[in-house]
């Protein structure tokens, strides 16, 4: 499969795309840096996605090189460990610039693309968290915006059903990487022993999930964010 994954020089995104490579799939990633991946199946855009003509020349490059896609992984995120109190507004929007407005600019140039995949339904995946469905204290304005992140799964879905296009999510535990670097060892531990399964989520255990509703063996699931190491 020809699967772009954004925010793959660091973190979920880059061992993802590494990942995914392994098992033979043809990655194009993308981040505002400079590429961290070299292999003869990968392609790096540096591009922030943030800003609206950044994406559109991103996905004018990926049809004029390949023509199509099969999947897009929204993976690209930030977030700020604080109390709303704590945090400006401008912190605040562009949380939501790149965690929600981006990936809407996303999936929209995506779908074009997704379309003229040969091997239909195409799929974009969009990467979640525990904080939306625990509500985390400290973390408001990044948990809202997955949130609005889970409820664009749900409906676009819907909306891109007509196009053989499926749409899921993918919520995840804590996982150590950049994002989370700030969070003591004790939070983490904290967050762990919520899980069902109390270990640390590693990228291992990413990868067969998000292959799972990347591919046709999950033809017929759209709408669904799925949560790793047990929720309830
Ligand atoms: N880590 C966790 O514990 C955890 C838990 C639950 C969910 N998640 C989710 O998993 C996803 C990945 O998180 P992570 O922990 O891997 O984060 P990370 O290590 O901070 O990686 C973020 C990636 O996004 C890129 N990026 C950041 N801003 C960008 C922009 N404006 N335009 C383009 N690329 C940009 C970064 O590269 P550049 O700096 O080069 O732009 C980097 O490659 C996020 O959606 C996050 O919410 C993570």
């Amino acid at each position: 499969m020809l699967i772009l994954i954004t925010g793959t020089r660091t973190g979920v995104g880059q061992a993802l795309a590494q990942q995914l490579l392994d098992r033979g799939h043809q990655i194009v990633g993308c981040s505002r840096r400079s590429a961290t991946i070299e292999h003869d199946r990968y392609r790096h855009y540096e591009v922030d996605l943030t800003r609206a003509d950044q994406v559109r020349s991103l996905f004018t490059a990926v049809r004029r090189e390949y023509g199509y896609l099969d999947g897009l992984i929204n993976n690209a995120g930030t977030s700020t460990m604080n109390h709303f109190m704590m945090t400006p507004g401008d912190v605040s929007r562009k949380i939501f610039e790149l965690n929600f407005f981006a990936v809407l600019d996303c999936c929209r140039e995506a779908t074009k693309l997704l379309q003229r995949s040969a091997d239909p339904p195409s799929a974009i995946l969009n990467v979640s968290t525990v904080a939306v469905p625990w509500a985390l204290d400290g973390q408001l304005v990044y948990s809202a915006s997955k949130s609005a992140i889970e409820q664009l799964t749900r409906v676009m879905s819907k909306e891109l059903a007509d196009f053989e296009i499926r749409v899921n999510g993918i919520g995840l535990p804590p996982v150590r990487t950049v994002l989370t670097r700030t969070v003591s060892k004790a939070k983490i531990d904290e967050l762990i022993r919520r899980q069902t399964i109390n270990r640390m989520c590693s990228v291992e255990d990413i990868v067969g999930p998000v292959e799972f509703l990347m591919t046709q063996q999950s033809a017929f699931v759209t709408g669904e964010t799925l949560f790793l190491g047990g929720v309830n």
